[in-house]
Protein backbone atom coordinates (compact mmCIF):
# COMPACT_ATOMS: atom_id res chain seq x y z
CA UNK A 1 0.00 0.00 0.00
CA UNK A 2 1.45 3.33 -0.81
CA UNK A 3 2.40 5.22 2.46
CA UNK A 4 0.64 8.15 3.01
CA UNK A 5 2.21 11.49 4.30
CA UNK A 6 1.44 14.79 5.22
CA UNK A 7 3.27 17.61 5.41
CA UNK A 8 2.78 20.51 7.30
CA UNK A 9 4.05 23.82 6.02
CA UNK A 10 4.17 21.92 2.55
CA UNK A 11 3.33 25.24 0.22
CA UNK A 12 6.64 26.85 1.70
CA UNK A 13 9.86 26.86 0.62
CA UNK A 14 11.52 23.68 1.94
CA UNK A 15 8.05 21.81 2.07
CA UNK A 16 7.29 22.36 -1.15
CA UNK A 17 10.62 20.92 -3.02
CA UNK A 18 9.76 18.14 -0.34
CA UNK A 19 6.34 17.39 -1.92
CA UNK A 20 7.82 17.16 -5.27
CA UNK A 21 10.29 14.69 -4.32
CA UNK A 22 7.47 12.55 -2.53
CA UNK A 23 4.86 12.90 -5.28
CA UNK A 24 8.11 11.88 -7.79
CA UNK A 25 8.66 8.40 -5.70
CA UNK A 26 5.25 7.63 -5.32
CA UNK A 27 4.11 8.68 -2.08
CA UNK A 28 0.49 9.83 -1.67
CA UNK A 29 0.88 13.42 0.10
CA UNK A 30 -1.34 15.86 1.76
CA UNK A 31 -0.59 19.50 2.58
CA UNK A 32 -1.78 21.23 5.83
CA UNK A 33 -0.33 24.63 5.26
CA UNK A 34 -1.89 28.21 6.78
CA UNK A 35 -0.37 30.20 3.74
CA UNK A 36 0.90 32.83 5.55
CA UNK A 37 3.86 32.57 4.40
CA UNK A 38 3.56 29.09 1.57
CA UNK A 39 2.50 29.67 -1.68
CA UNK A 40 -0.44 27.58 -3.18
CA UNK A 41 1.01 27.53 -6.76
CA UNK A 42 3.92 25.91 -5.46
CA UNK A 43 2.29 22.90 -5.02
CA UNK A 44 1.21 20.08 -7.56
CA UNK A 45 -2.04 20.25 -8.41
CA UNK A 46 -2.47 16.29 -7.54
CA UNK A 47 -1.87 17.05 -4.19
CA UNK A 48 -4.41 18.12 -1.94
CA UNK A 49 -3.90 21.32 -0.02
CA UNK A 50 -5.70 21.57 3.18
CA UNK A 51 -5.37 25.58 4.02
CA UNK A 52 -5.22 25.42 8.55
CA UNK A 53 -3.26 26.03 11.18
CA UNK A 54 -1.60 24.52 13.84
CA UNK A 55 -3.12 26.18 16.16
CA UNK A 56 -6.95 25.74 15.37
CA UNK A 57 -6.79 21.82 17.24
CA UNK A 58 -10.52 21.30 15.42
CA UNK A 59 -8.94 21.84 12.26
CA UNK A 60 -6.53 19.50 13.33
CA UNK A 61 -8.58 16.97 14.85
CA UNK A 62 -10.73 16.66 11.62
CA UNK A 63 -7.63 15.77 9.66
CA UNK A 64 -6.15 13.25 11.17
CA UNK A 65 -9.76 11.73 11.68
CA UNK A 66 -10.24 11.96 7.87
CA UNK A 67 -7.13 10.46 6.86
CA UNK A 68 -5.04 7.37 7.96
CA UNK A 69 -0.98 8.91 8.09
CA UNK A 70 2.02 6.82 8.22
CA UNK A 71 4.45 9.87 8.99
CA UNK A 72 4.16 13.38 9.14
CA UNK A 73 6.50 16.24 7.84
CA UNK A 74 6.65 19.06 9.93
CA UNK A 75 7.79 22.18 8.08
CA UNK A 76 5.62 24.92 9.28
CA UNK A 77 7.26 27.11 11.26
CA UNK A 78 8.82 31.10 11.43
CA UNK A 79 11.91 31.02 10.90
CA UNK A 80 13.36 34.73 10.71
CA UNK A 81 16.25 35.04 13.53
CA UNK A 82 15.83 38.90 13.85
CA UNK A 83 11.48 38.85 14.21
CA UNK A 84 11.90 36.11 16.71
CA UNK A 85 14.02 38.59 18.62
CA UNK A 86 11.74 41.23 18.69
CA UNK A 87 8.71 39.39 18.98
CA UNK A 88 9.16 35.97 20.43
CA UNK A 89 5.71 35.47 21.64
CA UNK A 90 4.24 34.37 18.18
CA UNK A 91 7.78 32.40 18.14
CA UNK A 92 6.83 30.30 21.07
CA UNK A 93 2.70 30.35 19.90
CA UNK A 94 3.51 28.85 16.36
CA UNK A 95 6.63 26.71 16.67
CA UNK A 96 5.92 25.26 20.47
CA UNK A 97 2.37 25.45 20.93
CA UNK A 98 1.93 24.88 17.33
CA UNK A 99 4.10 21.14 17.17
CA UNK A 100 2.49 20.34 20.27
CA UNK A 101 -0.66 20.49 18.71
CA UNK A 102 0.31 18.48 15.77
CA UNK A 103 1.91 15.74 18.24
CA UNK A 104 -1.35 15.55 20.47
CA UNK A 105 -3.26 14.73 17.23
CA UNK A 106 -0.61 12.14 15.92
CA UNK A 107 -0.62 10.70 18.96
CA UNK A 108 -4.58 10.51 19.56
CA UNK A 109 -4.86 8.57 16.37
CA UNK A 110 -1.72 6.37 16.26
CA UNK A 111 0.54 7.73 14.36
CA UNK A 112 3.89 7.48 15.32
CA UNK A 113 6.80 8.52 12.44
CA UNK A 114 7.48 12.58 12.58
CA UNK A 115 10.38 14.14 11.20
CA UNK A 116 11.15 17.44 12.23
CA UNK A 117 13.26 20.95 10.59
CA UNK A 118 15.46 22.04 13.29
CA UNK A 119 17.99 24.19 12.72
CA UNK A 120 21.67 25.25 13.45
CA UNK A 121 20.57 27.88 15.09
CA UNK A 122 20.07 25.44 18.08
CA UNK A 123 23.94 25.88 18.79
CA UNK A 124 25.01 29.18 19.16
CA UNK A 125 28.64 30.70 18.71
CA UNK A 126 30.65 27.29 17.98
CA UNK A 127 33.56 25.50 20.15
CA UNK A 128 34.77 23.86 17.19
CA UNK A 129 35.31 24.52 13.36
CA UNK A 130 32.96 22.11 12.67
CA UNK A 131 29.54 21.43 14.38
CA UNK A 132 28.90 17.92 15.18
CA UNK A 133 25.40 16.94 16.50
CA UNK A 134 27.02 16.55 20.10
CA UNK A 135 28.06 20.47 20.60
CA UNK A 136 27.02 22.17 22.80
CA UNK A 137 23.24 23.78 22.65
CA UNK A 138 23.62 27.61 23.34
CA UNK A 139 20.80 29.05 20.89
CA UNK A 140 21.21 33.13 20.30
CA UNK A 141 17.70 33.81 19.92
CA UNK A 142 14.35 32.40 20.63
CA UNK A 143 14.08 30.96 17.65
CA UNK A 144 16.98 28.58 17.55
CA UNK A 145 15.11 28.13 21.78
CA UNK A 146 11.82 26.93 20.16
CA UNK A 147 13.73 24.13 17.65
CA UNK A 148 15.63 22.82 20.71
CA UNK A 149 12.57 22.68 22.79
CA UNK A 150 11.02 20.56 20.54
CA UNK A 151 13.92 18.38 19.81
CA UNK A 152 13.64 17.93 23.71
CA UNK A 153 10.00 17.03 23.51
CA UNK A 154 10.76 14.39 20.58
CA UNK A 155 13.17 12.60 23.11
CA UNK A 156 10.85 12.68 26.09
CA UNK A 157 7.51 11.73 23.37
CA UNK A 158 9.62 9.05 21.84
CA UNK A 159 10.53 7.39 25.36
CA UNK A 160 6.90 7.76 26.76
CA UNK A 161 4.67 7.91 23.97
CA UNK A 162 6.48 5.38 21.40
CA UNK A 163 6.92 8.47 18.84
CA UNK A 164 9.58 7.82 16.17
CA UNK A 165 11.44 10.71 15.07
CA UNK A 166 14.58 12.14 13.26
CA UNK A 167 15.14 16.25 13.72
CA UNK A 168 17.32 17.52 10.68
CA UNK A 169 19.35 20.67 11.92
CA UNK A 170 19.69 22.56 8.35
CA UNK A 171 22.57 24.68 8.29
CA UNK A 172 21.57 27.28 5.59
CA UNK A 173 19.16 25.70 2.99
CA UNK A 174 19.42 27.30 -0.62
CA UNK A 175 19.33 27.05 -4.02
CA UNK A 176 15.88 25.81 -5.75
CA UNK A 177 14.54 22.83 -7.63
CA UNK A 178 16.46 22.52 -11.29
CA UNK A 179 13.17 22.55 -13.18
CA UNK A 180 13.18 26.42 -12.05
CA UNK A 181 9.37 25.99 -11.15
CA UNK A 182 9.44 26.37 -7.69
CA UNK A 183 12.15 28.80 -5.69
CA UNK A 184 12.64 30.72 -2.16
CA UNK A 185 11.04 33.72 -1.46
CA UNK A 186 9.66 35.25 1.57
CA UNK A 187 7.74 38.43 2.26
CA UNK A 188 9.71 40.10 3.01
CA UNK A 189 12.85 38.52 2.60
CA UNK A 190 15.30 38.22 5.17
CA UNK A 191 17.81 35.72 3.68
CA UNK A 192 21.05 36.50 2.38
CA UNK A 193 20.96 34.41 -1.30
CA UNK A 194 17.33 35.40 -2.01
CA UNK A 195 18.63 38.96 -1.10
CA UNK A 196 21.70 39.07 -3.36
CA UNK A 197 19.87 37.79 -6.03
CA UNK A 198 17.55 40.53 -6.33
CA UNK A 199 19.49 42.92 -5.64
CA UNK A 200 21.70 41.50 -8.88
CA UNK A 201 18.27 41.90 -10.41
CA UNK A 202 17.48 45.33 -9.28
CA UNK A 203 14.42 44.31 -7.47
CA UNK A 204 16.31 45.78 -4.63
CA UNK A 205 18.26 48.74 -3.41
CA UNK A 206 21.57 47.00 -3.38
CA UNK A 207 22.17 44.35 -0.72
CA UNK A 208 22.74 45.36 3.28
CA UNK A 209 25.47 43.57 4.99
CA UNK A 210 24.63 43.22 8.30
CA UNK A 211 28.14 43.46 10.08
CA UNK A 212 31.70 43.61 9.08
CA UNK A 213 33.50 43.15 12.32
CA UNK A 214 33.09 39.75 12.70
CA UNK A 215 35.84 37.61 14.05
CA UNK A 216 35.87 36.11 10.50
CA UNK A 217 38.66 36.11 7.76
CA UNK A 218 36.91 39.02 6.30
CA UNK A 219 34.80 40.14 9.09
CA UNK A 220 31.45 39.09 7.71
CA UNK A 221 29.10 36.17 9.11
CA UNK A 222 29.77 32.75 7.67
CA UNK A 223 27.80 29.62 7.20
CA UNK A 224 27.28 26.52 5.59
CA UNK A 225 24.99 26.94 2.22
CA UNK A 226 22.93 23.32 1.93
CA UNK A 227 20.87 22.36 -1.45
CA UNK A 228 17.23 22.64 -0.42
CA UNK A 229 16.95 19.09 -2.93
CA UNK A 230 19.56 17.55 -0.69
CA UNK A 231 17.79 18.67 2.11
CA UNK A 232 14.66 16.96 1.13
CA UNK A 233 16.42 14.06 0.07
CA UNK A 234 17.75 13.44 3.41
CA UNK A 235 14.34 13.26 4.82
CA UNK A 236 13.16 10.73 2.34
CA UNK A 237 15.85 8.63 3.79
CA UNK A 238 14.35 9.22 7.33
CA UNK A 239 11.00 7.13 6.63
CA UNK A 240 13.43 4.09 6.49
CA UNK A 241 15.57 4.73 9.12
CA UNK A 242 12.86 5.39 11.65
CA UNK A 243 11.24 1.77 10.62
CA UNK A 244 14.27 0.11 11.36
CA UNK A 245 14.98 2.81 14.55
CA UNK A 246 12.30 3.40 17.41
CA UNK A 247 13.65 6.66 19.56
CA UNK A 248 14.45 10.18 18.83
CA UNK A 249 17.17 11.04 16.50
CA UNK A 250 18.70 14.02 15.46
CA UNK A 251 21.19 14.97 12.10
CA UNK A 252 23.16 17.74 10.83
CA UNK A 253 22.34 18.85 7.03
CA UNK A 254 25.10 21.06 6.06
CA UNK A 255 27.94 20.67 3.28
CA UNK A 256 31.10 20.94 5.74
CA UNK A 257 32.08 24.21 3.69
CA UNK A 258 31.58 27.73 5.18
CA UNK A 259 31.48 30.67 2.80
CA UNK A 260 31.62 34.61 4.51
CA UNK A 261 28.24 37.03 2.68
CA UNK A 262 31.37 38.53 0.76
CA UNK A 263 31.80 35.20 -0.73
CA UNK A 264 28.47 35.08 -1.45
CA UNK A 265 28.08 38.08 -3.30
CA UNK A 266 31.42 37.26 -5.23
CA UNK A 267 30.13 33.21 -6.30
CA UNK A 268 26.32 35.24 -7.12
CA UNK A 269 28.24 37.83 -9.30
CA UNK A 270 30.38 34.96 -10.61
CA UNK A 271 26.78 32.61 -11.39
CA UNK A 272 24.73 36.07 -12.59
CA UNK A 273 27.20 38.26 -14.66
CA UNK A 274 26.19 41.07 -12.70
CA UNK A 275 27.68 43.59 -10.14
CA UNK A 276 25.97 43.40 -6.65
CA UNK A 277 25.45 46.11 -5.09
CA UNK A 278 25.83 46.38 -1.36
CA UNK A 279 26.23 48.73 1.71
CA UNK A 280 27.73 47.67 5.13
CA UNK A 281 25.32 48.28 8.22
CA UNK A 282 25.31 47.24 11.78
CA UNK A 283 25.37 43.52 13.00
CA UNK A 284 21.72 41.45 12.72
CA UNK A 285 20.95 40.65 16.60
CA UNK A 286 21.16 37.05 17.21
CA UNK A 287 23.37 35.95 14.51
CA UNK A 288 26.25 33.41 15.01
CA UNK A 289 29.54 34.44 13.73
CA UNK A 290 30.47 30.60 11.72
CA UNK A 291 28.08 28.23 11.55
CA UNK A 292 28.91 25.13 9.53
CA UNK A 293 28.54 21.39 9.78
CA UNK A 294 29.93 18.25 10.82
CA UNK A 295 27.10 15.90 8.42
CA UNK A 296 29.00 12.62 9.10
CA UNK A 297 26.60 11.15 11.09
CA UNK A 298 24.01 11.89 7.92
CA UNK A 299 26.39 9.93 5.52
CA UNK A 300 26.86 7.30 8.05
CA UNK A 301 23.41 6.47 9.29
CA UNK A 302 21.03 7.53 6.46
CA UNK A 303 23.66 7.17 3.34
CA UNK A 304 23.03 10.56 2.79
CA UNK A 305 25.30 12.01 0.17
CA UNK A 306 24.66 15.65 -1.03
CA UNK A 307 24.18 15.89 -4.96
CA UNK A 308 24.68 19.53 -5.54
CA UNK A 309 27.15 20.67 -2.86
CA UNK A 310 28.92 23.33 -5.19
CA UNK A 311 27.76 26.41 -3.51
CA UNK A 312 27.98 28.07 -7.05
CA UNK A 313 25.64 25.53 -8.52
CA UNK A 314 23.52 25.89 -5.43
CA UNK A 315 23.13 29.57 -6.43
CA UNK A 316 22.81 29.24 -9.92
CA UNK A 317 19.99 27.05 -9.18
CA UNK A 318 18.41 29.99 -7.30
CA UNK A 319 18.89 32.30 -10.03
CA UNK A 320 17.54 30.32 -12.60
CA UNK A 321 14.45 30.37 -10.59
CA UNK A 322 14.26 33.68 -9.52
CA UNK A 323 14.86 35.52 -13.35
CA UNK A 324 12.36 33.20 -14.89
CA UNK A 325 9.04 35.13 -15.90
CA UNK A 326 6.85 32.24 -15.38
CA UNK A 327 7.47 30.97 -12.07
CA UNK A 328 10.01 33.19 -10.54
CA UNK A 329 8.74 35.80 -7.42
CA UNK A 330 7.78 38.56 -9.89
CA UNK A 331 5.42 35.69 -12.07
CA UNK A 332 2.52 37.01 -12.69
N1 LIG B 1 22.46 38.61 5.83
C1 LIG B 1 22.83 39.86 5.35
N2 LIG B 1 21.94 40.54 4.58
C2 LIG B 1 20.71 40.05 4.25
C3 LIG B 1 20.35 38.77 4.75
C4 LIG B 1 21.25 38.08 5.54
O1 LIG B 1 23.92 40.34 5.63
O2 LIG B 1 19.95 40.73 3.55
C5 LIG B 1 23.43 37.86 6.64
C6 LIG B 1 22.91 37.45 8.00
O3 LIG B 1 23.10 38.46 8.96
C7 LIG B 1 23.72 36.20 8.26
C8 LIG B 1 23.89 35.59 6.88
O4 LIG B 1 23.70 36.65 5.95
O5 LIG B 1 24.96 36.54 8.75
C9 LIG B 1 22.90 34.50 6.57
O6 LIG B 1 21.61 34.99 6.91
P1 LIG B 1 20.24 34.26 6.57
O7 LIG B 1 19.15 35.11 7.13
O8 LIG B 1 20.19 33.90 5.13
O9 LIG B 1 20.36 32.91 7.35
P2 LIG B 1 20.60 32.67 8.91
O10 LIG B 1 21.98 32.13 9.02
O11 LIG B 1 20.26 33.78 9.77
O12 LIG B 1 19.46 31.63 9.22
C10 LIG B 1 19.20 30.56 8.40
C11 LIG B 1 17.76 30.16 8.51
C12 LIG B 1 17.47 29.67 9.87
C13 LIG B 1 18.47 28.67 10.28
C14 LIG B 1 19.85 29.19 10.14
C15 LIG B 1 20.84 28.16 10.52
O13 LIG B 1 16.93 31.27 8.27
O14 LIG B 1 16.22 29.08 9.87
O15 LIG B 1 20.03 29.57 8.80
O16 LIG B 1 22.13 28.56 10.20
F1 LIG B 1 18.30 28.35 11.56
Amino acid sequence: MTARILVCGGAGYIGSHMVRQLVERGYDVVVFDNLSYGNAAAIPQSVPLIQGDLLDTDALKALFAQNAFDAVYHFAALISVGESVSAPDIYYRNNVVGTLNLLDAMRTTGVERFVFSSTAATFGNPETPLIAEDHPKNPLNPYGRTKLMIEQVLADYGHAYGIRSVCFRYFNAAGADPSGEIGEAHDPETHLVPNVLLAALGARDGLDIFGEDYDTRDGTCIRDYVHVNDIASAHLAALEYMDANPGAHVFNLGNGDGFSIMEVIAAAEKVTGRKIPYRVGPRREGDAAILVADSSRAKALLGWSPATPDVETIIETAWNWHRAPKYGPFAK
